[in-house]
């Protein structure tokens, strides 16, 4: 019954309950992550973890509110019960997992380093050494980079296409990010690099709050639908073949 959900209280029930009721799932994303969830020239979000969620939706009966946030305070929205759920191309990590559950991996992705084309002082880590590099704020590349011995600087940027802006400004000499969208932004500035292979192996998890057990189950059900009937292949190929 549509406004009685809030009566379970922390019940493990009551985010299912209410996106039943309600008959939508509120999902936090940071949309400037092409080609997993960015704007269009029409301003609607779109990109492939959009269009599996809206597969999941369409399973549930259920139909999206995309929030568009920013990628540093989305554990902490979701907390506050800002949004149902998070799907932003997050990586599945010990550290998030005290504070979040994750679904099951629906996509694999590692960091990569991109520097400009005529750059031939980046081939690799190691050369990271004294060198000024942009991250995303919050992101595993912000981890990984913060990690690394004797950098000379880390620009950490709100997101990721500004962190691409300062490469090309020359005011950083490498960008850290996941591979994927890095390749993606490649495509369109041909005048970036990749420089050598994926130095993590990461996996991608939608992140519910730790009391959703009941929303995250529907969810990963959903999921395993997908991929069995073929229809996360179909959207693996629309966006990465
Ligand atoms: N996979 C990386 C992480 O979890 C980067 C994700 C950034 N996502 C985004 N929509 N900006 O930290």
């Amino acid at each position: 019954v549509a406004g009685a959900w809030w009566i379970f209280g922390s019940d493990e029930q009551a985010t299912w309950d209410k996106v039943q009721a309600e008959g939508k799932l509120v999902v936090g994303m940071d949309a400037a992550y092409k080609p997993f969830e960015y704007q269009d020239k029409n301003g609607e979000i779109v990109g492939f973890d959009v269009d599996v969620l809206k597969e999941v939706a369409k399973k549930l009966d259920i139909k999206l509110d995309l929030q568009n946030t920013s990628f540093d305070g989305i554990i902490p929205g979701l907390q506050a019960k800002k949004y149902d759920l998070i799907m932003s191309a997050m990586t599945i990590t010990e550290e998030r997992k005290k504070a979040v559950n994750f679904s099951d991996p629906y996509f694999n992705a590692g960091q990569v380093i991109a520097a400009m084309g005529d750059n031939s002082s980046v081939k690799g880590v190691k050369d990271l050494e004294d060198k000024i590099v942009a991250v995303q704020l919050g992101t595993t590349g912000d981890l990984k980079v913060s990690e690394m011995e004797g950098v000379k600087e880390i620009k950490r940027f709100d997101t990721i296409p500004e962190a691409f802006i300062a490469l090309q400004n020359g005011q950083v000499e490498a960008v850290v990010n996941d591979l994927p969208v890095t390749a993606a932004y490649i495509k369109e500035h041909p005048e970036v690099k990749i420089v050598g292979e994926p130095f993590t192996t990461e996996y991608y998890g939608i992140a519910f709050r730790k009391e959703d057990t009941e929303l995250k189950e529907k969810i990963n059900e959903a999921l395993a639908e997908l991929k069995q009937d073929g229809t996360y292949d179909e959207i693996y190929a629309k966006w990465f073949e």
